[in-house]
């Protein structure tokens, strides 16, 4: 009997564009999902954007636009990729959504109920500037182990450790620069260790492969954590029911957002979502990368459980994608692109490449770029397409187009690639894509020896019905051979079966032989990779990255603040003042202590120039002071006025200065 699937994918962040990394998942699923329902299962596949979370709300402030138009457009570019890689989603939905909304609501409604959620008082890194609470990716400063400059405050790139923001030397506001300060904040946590016999029982009944399991073990014997699923405003997200300014934390609402595309599709295709996600007669499957484990293996199904949900039947966890052995890197131009990809080359190559590579296992996914140009060179051009191109002409120009019949020979390579069907499925359906690949061009070099050995370019001149019997063995090979490549290579078998002449195939046509049937015209079904094309690619892939880093910025990252009046800029005091001690400030590698002379008056100055200017230089300079700033207590002592510098930051800060013809005390204007 048939069965019924729901398949999903990770949602991709919608704060970025897709790359090859992200096609490692995309297309594992889709291969699966075709799989299913070529092979005669009714199968759906269900993904969104991930649209919520501080990234994105950061990347709209950037360009100057509200996050609902970023996610838009981000939306349409990354379901255009998707298309172009051949990669067939039921329905492509939206994590900001009104479904979304309700589920999630529903969810944490349920979960406050069965006392899965609690409240605490925890203290968090805010910034003053910015107004808003910083996440651990958004405080910078120096590494507390390795004394790096500018790492993130959860992991330091430079040596590799990990840390606490607290931890981190003179921490800064990623965005702005101010330091950071600590404030209490409350927060909802999902008490997760309240699930913890029923994760055990589900990971023990194989919800996993086995591959992940010590992972899987590690984590309960750390013990599960509360999990703090709240986020204060301002958050782009939904709002927690009866608060105010609390947000669910994006991963709450995330994997939520599987159901609600789901509950989109059932409701415009009249199905009834209840029967086709929470009943047992739909099997349900999540494909997730192995950086995404925790949520997927222990939060989502604990959410799940808490409200009174099924869980998935199977998690498929795959690995991550390098190339040429290395983390994908933009510098080597090795960051490809979706989009960048398509100037260049066809998305099939990428499809045949990676079922190539993809197994069962959380192994990463190598994309050596000249094993990627031989095996598409010689597996797919030259053992698959060139069976068909070598037979298919030679019937149409000599042939009238008509195959025969098979004749013993024929019928034995027949059986042959027939016999290999169960085996075929059972890879596919076990994620096997490899050994499918292999078997097929095993298959596929047995076909071209059969097509060698009766030499039909020699028989055609003397016995026009015994090349005839050849090439119908030869085409009908073509034709199995494509049912079994057809997840993998749906525009390929779209083009194979208009030129057999014959309807959509699917498995259940490999056991049928095509006899006294008429053909067409023979069109091209895949060119050769070009080694210049695949370097081409690399080249733009390089190019995007420096394009980003060189050109001015044209956006504003700060709003122009409020107006300020001619009265007002009046009222700031401005002096010559003369340096008469410049001291580094022990602890704040970025600020000098200065002492002034402003006339007779002395004025203690802390100035964040460190980074521009040596102290012993500045001793005796003229520069201009803001002689009437209000006195401002800081870490390090009283900071009694301004001297007028200005600058993008770092090195680049410039000071005004007057060493001739001033007094120390004049005026200026
Ligand atoms: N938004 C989350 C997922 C939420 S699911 C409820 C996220 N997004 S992502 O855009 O970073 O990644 C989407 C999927 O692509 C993840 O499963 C991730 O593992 C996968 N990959 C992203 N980069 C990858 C590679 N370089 N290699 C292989 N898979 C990769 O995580
Ligand atoms: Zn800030």
């Amino acid at each position: 009997m048939a069965r019924k699937i729901v398949v999903t994918s990770a949602l991709p962040y919608a704060n970025g564009p897709i790359h090859l990394g992200h096609l490692v998942e995309y297309l594992q699923t889709d291969i699966w999902v075709r799989f299913q329902k070529l092979n005669g299962n009714s199968c759906y596949y269900f993904c969104a954007d991930d649209t919520h979370g501080t990234p994105i709300m950061i990347r709209a402030k950037d360009e100057g636009i509200k996050p609902e138009d970023l996610i838009e457009r981000v939306h349409t570019e990354h379901l255009r990729d998707f298309t172009s890689f051949g990669i067939e989603f039921d329905n492509y939905y939206s994590t900001h959504s009104d479904e979304n909304r309700q589920f999630s609501e529903l969810i944490y409604n349920r979960s406050v109920e069965s006392g899965a959620i609690a409240k605490k008082t925890i203290e968090l890194a805010y910034c003053d500037n910015c107004k808003m609470w910083l996440p651990d990716r958004y405080i910078r400063g120096t590494c507390p182990r390795c004394k790096a400059e500018d790492q993130y405050g959860d992991s330091c790139d430079a040596c590799g450790g990990t840390h606490q923001p607290t931890e981190l030397i003179n921490p800064v506001c990623a965005n702005c620069g101010t330091e950071p300060v600590r404030r209490e904040s409350v927060h909802y946590f999902f008490k997760l260790a309240n699930y913890e016999k029923q994760l055990k029982k589900l990971i023990e009944e194989g919800y996993t492969q086995t591959s992940v399991l010590n992972k899987l073990e590690e984590w309960f014997r750390t013990g599960l954590k509360d999990w703090d699923i709240s986020r204060d405003g301002p958050y782009f997200g939904f709002k927690i029911p009866g608060e105010e300014d609390k947000y669910f934390y994006v991963w709450l609402d995330a994997p939520i957002g599987y159901m609600a595309s789901c509950k989109n599709y059932c409701d415009r295709h009249g199905l009834d979502f209840d029967n086709v996600w929470n009943s047992d007669e739909y099997e349900l499957y999540h494909f997730i990368g192995k950086d995404i484990m925790y949520f997927h293996a222990l939060f989502w199904p604990a959410m799940l459980m808490s409200a009174n949900f099924k869980t998935a039947n199977k998690l498929f966890v795959h690995g991550f994608l390098t190339v040429n052995g290395q983390k994908m890197s933009k510098s080597k131009g090795t960051f490809i692109k979706a989009e960048t990809y398509l100037n260049h080359l066809d998305p099939e190559y990428l499809r045949f490449y990676y079922a190539s590579k993809l197994t069962a296992t959380i192994d990463d996914i190598d994309m050596n770029l000249e094993d990627f140009l031989l095996k598409i060179n010689s597996d797919l051009v030259g053992k698959l397409a060139n069976l068909a191109s070598r037979s298919g002409p030679m019937l149409t120009k000599k042939l009238d187009g008509k195959l025969g019949k098979l004749d013993d020979q024929g019928k034995r390579l027949m059986e042959k690639l027939t016999a290999a069907k169960d085996e075929i499925i059972k890879n596919y359906e076990q994620l096997n894509y490899a050994a499918v690949i292999r078997t097929v061009a095993a298959l596929a070099d047995e076909s071209n020896r059969y097509f060698d050995a009766r030499q039909p370019w020699t028989t055609i001149k003397t016995d026009p019905e015994t090349t005839r019997t050849t090439l119908t063995a030869a085409l009908n090979a073509v034709r199995v051979l494509t049912i079994y490549l057809k997840p993998v290579l749906p525009m390929y078998a779209e083009k194979i079966e208009a030129f057999l002449n014959i309807d959509s195939l699917a498995f259940s046509d490999v056991g049928q032989i095509l006899q006294e049937h008429k053909i067409n015209e023979f069109a091209r079904l895949v060119e050769r990779v070009e080694k210049e094309k695949v370097d081409a690619m690399i080249d733009e892939s390089k190019d995007s990255d420096a394009k980003q880093v060189t050109p001015p910025q044209v956006t504003l990252d700060e709003p122009i603040e409020a107006e300020c009046t001619i009265e007002d800029f009046m009222k700031v005091d401005l002096r010559v003042a003369k340096v008469v001690l410049a001291e580094a400030v022990e602890g704040a590698d970025k600020l000098l202590h200065l002492e002034l002379d402003i006339g007779g008056i002395k004025k203690n100055v802390f100035a964040g120039i460190a980074k521009a200017y040596d102290p012993q230089e500045l001793v005796g300079k003229q520069v201009i002071c803001v002689a009437n700033l209000k006195p401002r207590k800081m870490k390090f002592g009283l900071s009694e006025g301004m001297i007028l510098a200005a600058g993008p930051g770092g090195k680049d800060i410039f000071m005004l200065n007057i060493d001739q013809g001033a007094q120390p005390g004049q005026r200026v204007h």
